[in-house]
C-alpha cells in the first residue's frame, strides 16, 4: 500500500466524515498527512487516530491559508473538502429557508463563504505550493448538488456548481502555465456522514426515513465515506496524470437517468 509514498498532502474538513476517511486512506497509502479542520478537538483527535499532523483552520479565512502557506510551502496533494450545507444548526426555532424565494443573503453567504471562497482560497494556496516541483494533484468535493438544481438547498447547490466550475478554470491555468498539476471535482451523493444527521434525526422513524431518503437511488443504499476516499487516491496517485479538469460523480447511479423514465 505505498501509492502515495514520498506525497505530501493537505485534507481539509477532515476531522469526521469524508475527509477524515480520505486522510486515514492516504495516510494508508503511504503519504504524509496535514489535516485541517475549523474543529479543533475533533480535528486533533482524528489526527491522532491515523498518524496524522493537524492544524486548526477556518477555510474561510485569507489569513488562515496564509498562515498554512508559511508553515507547509510545498504540497503534493491538496483535498478541498471542508463545506456545510447551511443546515448544521442549532437553531433556536426551524431551521432556516434556503429556496431561492425566501433565502437570506446572510445565510446565502455564509455558505459561499466555506463552500466557494474555502475552495478558492485553497487552490490558490496549492497552486503556489505546487509550483516550484511544478506538479501536483488537487481534488475539490464538489456534490450532485453542483450538477443539478436543488430548489430547498439553493445556496449550497449554488456553491457546489461554482466548485465544479473553478475546478475547470484551475486545470485550464495550470495546464496553461506549463504545469502538471492537475485539478479534477468529485461529486458525492447520498454518504452517510455526520452531515445527514440533521436531516435524519435520532426518532424512532430513522430507518424509515434512511430507506426513503436512497428509494430513488438506482443502488438502494447510502455511500461510504470510504467509497469516496478510495476515488481520491486515485486522483492523487500517479496513476491517472492524464486526468485534468474532469467531474467524477459518485452517487449509486443518480445522475446516470432522469426522473422521467418512458418505458420503465
Ligand atoms: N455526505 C454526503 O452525502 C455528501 C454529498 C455530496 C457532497 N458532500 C461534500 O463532501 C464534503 C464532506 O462532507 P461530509 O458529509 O463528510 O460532512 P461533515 O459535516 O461530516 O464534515 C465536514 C467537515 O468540515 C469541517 N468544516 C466545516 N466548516 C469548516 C470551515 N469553515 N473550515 C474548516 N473546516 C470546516 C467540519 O468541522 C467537519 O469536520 C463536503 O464538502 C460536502 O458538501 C457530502
Amino acid at each position: 500500500m505505498s501509492r502515495l509514498r514520498n506525497k505530501t498532502a493537505l485534507i481539509t474538513g477532515g476531522a469526521r466524515g469524508i475527509g477524515a476517511a480520505i486522510a486515514r486512506a492516504f495516510r494508508d497509502e503511504g503519504a504524509a498527512v496535514l489535516l485541517i479542520d475549523i474543529d479543533g478537538d475533533e480535528g486533533q483527535a482524528t489526527a491522532d487516530q491515523i498518524g496524522a499532523r493537524f492544524a486548526r483552520l477556518d477555510v474561510s479565512s485569507e489569513a488562515d491559508w496564509d498562515a498554512v502557506a508559511e508553515q507547509y510551502p510545498a504540497l503534493d496533494v491538496l483535498v478541498n473538502n471542508a463545506g456545510i450545507t447551511g443546515f448544521e444548526g442549532p437553531f433556536d426555532g426551524p431551521p432556516p429557508a434556503h429556496d431561492p424565494e425566501n433565502a437570506s443573503l446572510a445565510d446565502w453567504r455564509a455558505v459561499h463563504a466555506v463552500n466557494s471562497d474555502g475552495t478558492f482560497l485553497g487552490c490558490r494556496y496549492a497552486i503556489r505550493a505546487m509550483r516550484a516541483k511544478g506538479a501536483g494533484s488537487i481534488i475539490n468535493i464538489s456534490s450532485r448538488s453542483g450538477l443539478v438544481g436543488i430548489p430547498m438547498a439553493a445556496a449550497y447547490a449554488a456553491s457546489k456548481a461554482a466548485i465544479r466550475n473553478h475546478t475547470k478554470s484551475v486545470a485550464l491555468y495550470c495546464a496553461g502555465q506549463g504545469l502538471a498539476i492537475r485539478c479534477n471535482s468529485i461529486h458525492p451523493a447520498a454518504i452517510m456522514t455526520p452531515m445527514w444527521e440533521p436531516m435524519l434525526g435520532d426518532g424512532p422513524d430513522r430507518t424509515e426515513r434512511e430507506a426513503a431518503m436512497v428509494a430513488d437511488t438506482p443502488l438502494r443504499r447510502f455511500g461510504e465515506a470510504e467509497e469516496v476516499a478510495a476515488l481520491a487516491v486515485l486522483l492523487a496517485s500517479d496513476e491517472v496524470t492524464y486526468m485534468t479538469g474532469a467531474e467524477l460523480t459518485i452517487d449509486g447511479g443518480i445522475l446516470a437517468g432522469s426522473a422521467a423514465t418512458p418505458g420503465g
